[in-house]
């Protein structure tokens, strides 16, 4: 199996695993990167069984226009039942590393708002420590040099994105090197620096559920 069949079955595993909690009016919370596009390429075959979709990106809300699928601005949409999307990394806990595809503060609040955050993966992210993916923070562009300093102390070696910009307008620093043993401790950390939008660290809220795909199926770890 090839990751992209492992990402594809796990995509449609997702849409299996909410399918029953949809109803007419359901609107569903949708993430970004190649796995969640394969999750809106099978959520857009049971289109007529919800309402519309909350996107966690541009990308994401033009790909699901594009299968006909109402996207909703998050202010509008009052409940949302369930969030789906991929990450980086994650853990035994279930704490996750997102925003390789710079998305993750959309992300983060699209999440923060579902009351089910369901995680769909192939089982190469899984990892005992989160760390070995460079950790994404979304910085403010004026304060991209402070943080990057304050990064450092934290013994942590921050990389700028260069040439890419959020949908926010905001820029990416890619931090290397960091053991992160204390996950829910580092975010509160590094969200508290001042000119830190969000980082990708996403284990005060992380998911209630991972889908993994393997060579051997979908794997369920809660
Ligand atoms: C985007 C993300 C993605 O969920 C993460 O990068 C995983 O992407 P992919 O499914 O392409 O491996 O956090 O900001």
């Amino acid at each position: 199996m090839t990751q992209d069949e492992m990402k594809q079955a796990v995509a449609q595993a997702a849409v299996d695993y909410i399918q029953p909690k949809l109803s007419s009016d359901s609107v569903v919370g949708v993430g970004t990167g190649s796995t969640a596009n394969f999750f809106i390429d099978a959520l857009a075959k049971v289109k007529h069984l919800f309402d519309g979709a909350v996107a966690s990106s541009e990308a994401t809300a033009e790909r699901l226009k594009a299968h006909g699928i109402t996207v909703y601005d998050l202010n509008e949409a009052n409940v949302l039942d369930v969030y789906v999307d991929g990450a980086d990394e994650f853990d035994g806990h279930l704490n996750l590393v997102k925003g390789g595809g710079g998305a993750l503060t959309r992300e983060k609040i699209v999440a923060a708002v579902a009351k089910e955050f369901v995680c769909i993966v192939d089982a190469s992210k899984k990892v005992d420590v989160l760390g070995d993916f460079p950790l994404p923070i979304e910085v403010i562009p004026m304060a991209r040099s402070y943080v990057a300093r304050e990064i450092v102390k934290l013994e942590g070696m921050p990389v700028y994105r260069e040439g890419f910009v959020t949908d926010n307008g905001n820029e990416i620093l890619d931090v290397h090197h960091l053991d992160i043993v204390n996950p829910k401790e580092l975010e509160r950390t590094l969200n508290n620096v001042v000119g830190v939008v969000t980082c990708g660290l996403f284990a005060n809220r992380g998911a209630n559920i991972v889908l993994m795909g393997t060579e051997r199926g979908v794997e369920t770890i809660k």
